[in-house]
């Protein structure tokens, strides 16, 4: 079963124990679309070979004397075309856990066809994915490569041959290296040479999000932060209180400058539709002390608000002008106007919920127990240069089974936002693999965890809420984010030790293939 919510939402609670009968396809309304997703990184779609052949783990320094020397001698990286973007270079310098990298990940680059077959055999409506900007267009800007162009030619070709929707992000964390100073661009108007048969397009993934890890906490690519280290991850110095703010901005700028390009250019003629996707976390009080209340209120207008407030009402929510005063950059009036409904549908990734206390006092002492008392600064300043001053505490460590927090966003969205069409771009559970090595076949856990939010989606269907879509998150383990290969949400485990890296399928992609076919049960 899933958590229960916390005692000052009962009604939600009893509305989903209510629902709690098993449901099928078939209740949700026709056309309502079912998928499941990755991004280009974090599927592969690099062709470097950094693995020695004798299976030792390498050093920083050999890793790049390598990957130099395969540059030189194998060639793959000119004859692809593809550049670094800036994950390459943050994996490639060892900063990412085990000093891992996504330069071959899935490797759906080279396994496309049979991916696609799986996706056809899991019944899917759609795929979700993202194009490498880097990979298409390798100096972030100009020439359009036609290998990379080709490819993603071929994986939309297959998916339609095959029936299946894609559902493309143009932009998923991995930045061109070559745009990295200027980061003042999206994409080339080229980008849109797709545009004939991907009706389904997200501009920016998590933009509410890569501020945070990039600038604020440093834990992402490029590692600014205002501290001369991050969590666990030395980041470079730069400016916490100005800067998340600014590349936000520039974010919602490129999606609304992205969107109104499409609408000129490309939308009457194409069709299709264009939203961006945000990191959709629901903070909710662990209290009902009023602080509480107001600092989890704050938390989700700082995260869902962000760039929620200026997509419908063109301007940031007064909470965090109050907040950050002059740091908080201003949108003129034609911003503005461009920002205001830049937006067909608003795709949210949604894994449960964090409960806030205002009380930063136990959150202090924890992390002073953790990592000593610099942690104090590190982590609570940051915090504080963002305004999100407040403890959160996580529900449940390996998932968070809050299905009840897809709700209230969803519902959220319908109140404060007007109700727009919603597509969930993003919802699973993870796992760490066994430490032996071997397979998770049987992660009856997630199918549980999947059926408790699609239920929890149903249930705001029938409340009102105009949500479209749902992807599992992810259609196959990737390399994460954070996590490296150490966690995997896989509806479909990979063996990243293969060379093939083979793909097998877990329970949790049996039970939703049934669930697409027509089932509801957990078998
Ligand atoms: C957010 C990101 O969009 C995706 O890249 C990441 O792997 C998942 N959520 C899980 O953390």
């Amino acid at each position: 079963g899933f958590s229960a919510a916390p005692p000052c939402y009962p009604a939600v609670e009893a509305r989903l124990s209510a629902a709690a009968a098993a449901i099928t396809r078939g209740d949700f309304p026709e056309g309502f679309v079912f998928g499941a997703g990755t991004s280009a990184y974090q599927v592969g779609v690099g062709v470097l070979l950094l693995v020695p052949g004798n299976g030792k783990r390498m050093r920083v320094t050999e890793v790049v004397l390598k990957s130099v020397l395969f540059v030189q001698v194998e060639g793959a990286w000119a004859e692809d075309g593809k550049k670094p973007s800036i994950w390459d270079t943050y994996t490639r310098s060892g900063y990412s856990i085990d000093h891992a990298t996504g330069d071959v990940a899935a490797d759906q680059y080279h396994h496309y066809k049979e991916d696609v077959k799986l996706m056809h055999d899991m019944g899917l409506d759609a795929y979700r994915f993202s194009i490498a900007w880097s990979r298409l267009i390798p100096d972030g800007r100009g020439a359009v490569n036609p290998k990379g162009l080709e490819y993603y030619n071929s994986l939309i070709h297959e998916l339609l041959r095959y029936g299946i929707q894609p559902h493309v992000t143009i932009y998923h964390f991995d930045l061109p290296q070559a745009l990295q100073d200027e980061y003042n661009g999206l994409l080339s108007p080229r980008i849109m040479s797709f545009g004939d048969r991907v009706k389904h397009w997200s501009t920016v993934n998590e933009p509410n999000i890569e501020p945070l890890g990039g600038y604020d906490q440093g834990y992402l690519p490029p590692r600014r932060c205002s501290f001369p280290f991050g969590l666990g991850v030395p980041c470079t110095r730069g400016n916490s209180t100005t800067e998340p703010y600014a590349v936000a901005h520039h974010l919602l700028l490129a999606h609304a400058s992205a969107v109104s390009l499409c609408r000129r250019k490309y939308q009457g003629e194409q069709g299709g539709r264009i939203g961006l996707t945000l990191l959709a976390w629901w903070y909710e009080p662990a209290t009902r002390k009023p602080e509480d209340v107001e600092a989890a209120a704050r938390a989700n207008d700082f995260t869902i608000g962000w760039f929620m407030h200026p997509l419908v009402y063109g301007d940031y929510p007064p909470v965090m002008r109050r907040n950050v005063g002059s740091r908080l950059p201003v949108l003129t009036a034609q911003e503005s106007a461009m920002v205001r409904g830049s937006f067909d549908f608003v795709g949210i990734n949604q894994y449960g919920a964090l409960l806030v206390e205002a009380d930063l006092g136990q959150l202090k002492r924890e992390l002073r127990d953790y990592y000593g008392d610099a942690a104090i600064n590190f982590v609570t300043l940051p915090f504080q240069s963002t305004m999100r001053n407040h403890q959160e505490r996580q529900l449940g460590l390996r998932n968070n089974e809050a299905p009840w927090a897809l709700s209230k966003v969803l519902e959220h969205l319908q109140i404060q936002y007007g109700n727009p069409p919603v597509m969930i771009h993003e919802n699973g559970a993870g796992h760490e693999p066994d430490p032996s090595g071997g397979f998770l076949y049987d992660d009856e856990f997630r199918a549980h965890f999947l059926q408790a939010y699609i239920q929890a989606a149903l249930g705001s269907v029938r409340n009102g809420s105009d949500v479209r879509g749902y992807f599992v998150w992810s259609f196959m383990d990737v390399f994460e984010y954070l996590f490296a290969y150490r966690f995997r949400f896989g509806l479909y485990g990979v063996d990243f030790a293969a060379e093939d890296r083979t793909r097998y399928a877990r329970s949790s992609a049996r039970w939703y293939a049934g669930f697409l076919r027509g089932g509801g049960d957990l078998t």
